[in-house]
């Protein structure tokens, strides 16, 4: 089938009151791609911010209302230097050409991981990003960087602990209230997990939220993720009969 014909049956058969409110992915295969074409892992990175682009456009044309991309993770540290400078150069590229776009499209930006052992002209880029779209109202765009889950759960335990110690935090914790500790305080849990490039595992993202997420896997690399690749895993996710632990 013609990928024009394929995306024409998709928008078809996807249900408008069944989009996932929000949509979780870990963006992974950038270097595999790069390497593939005999080209530098680093090609594969600039490639895969275009995916970003597209995707966010898309994401929020089909009406989803959270998405958080995984774009470094707290391991990602223990690459080589060059290419995590050449990652952490990424979101100020980024938010220069795109801001207005991200405006255009009423996309709120949110940063969630350790902000703070950023080098600091990307907490710049972020921030600006984040304040600059702070009001806009449609789909909130989370992105994970310096974000480690186990890291996560520790940071909430041990603020916990310091408002237990305080005293200003009376009687026992619960899943609620855990949850607002973490950097996804806020938002509704992940409905739907993607990872590219082949691989299937969590690499510590998002361990407490994904505990009722779907899950959806392609083969494909993150710069070859398309709109049809995005549309057919909402497809499959409006197949999936989610029972929450229930019949
Ligand atoms: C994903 O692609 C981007 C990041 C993790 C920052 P990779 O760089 O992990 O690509 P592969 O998995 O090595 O192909
Ligand atoms: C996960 O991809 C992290 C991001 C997509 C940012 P990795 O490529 O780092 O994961 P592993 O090492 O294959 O588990
Ligand atoms: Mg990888």
């Amino acid at each position: 089938m013609e990928p024009e014909q394929r995306e024409q049956k998709l928008k078809e058969a996807i249900k408008a009151e069944n989009i996932p409110h929000h949509v979780a992915v870990i963006m992974d295969g950038n270097g595999r791609w790069a390497v593939e074409r005999g080209l530098p892992r680093h090609e594969g990175h600039r490639q895969g911010v275009e995916t970003v682009r597209s995707t966010v456009r898309n994401c929020s044309e089909l009406g989803i209302k959270v998405l958080t991309l995984f774009a470094f993770s707290t391991e990602n540290w223990q690459r080589p230097i060059s290419e995590v400078n050449f990652l952490m150069s990424l979101p100020g590229k980024y938010f220069e050409t795109e801001l207005p776009e991200l405006m255009r499209n009423n996309v709120q930006v949110r940063l969630i991981g350790d902000g703070k052992k950023l080098p600091g002209r990307v907490q710049k880029a972020v921030k600006d990003g984040s304040e600059a779209t702070k009001d806009n109202t449609g789909m909130i765009l989370n992105f994970a960087l310096n974000y480690g889950s186990r890291s996560e759960i520790l940071r909430a335990v041990n603020n916990l602990l310091a408002e237990a110690k305080a005293g200003s935090l009376k009687g026992k914790v619960d899943e609620k209230l855990f949850s607002r500790y973490l950097y996804t305080a806020d938002l509704p849990d992940p409905d739907l997990l993607i990872r590219t490039s082949g691989e299937q595992r969590i690499s510590n993202f998002l361990l407490w939220q994904l505990a009722y997420s779907e899950l959806w896997f392609t083969d494909a690399y993150w710069p070859d993720f398309s709109k049809i690749h995005l549309m057919e895993a909402v497809y499959e996710y409006q197949k999936r009969k989610r029972r929450f632990g229930s019949v």
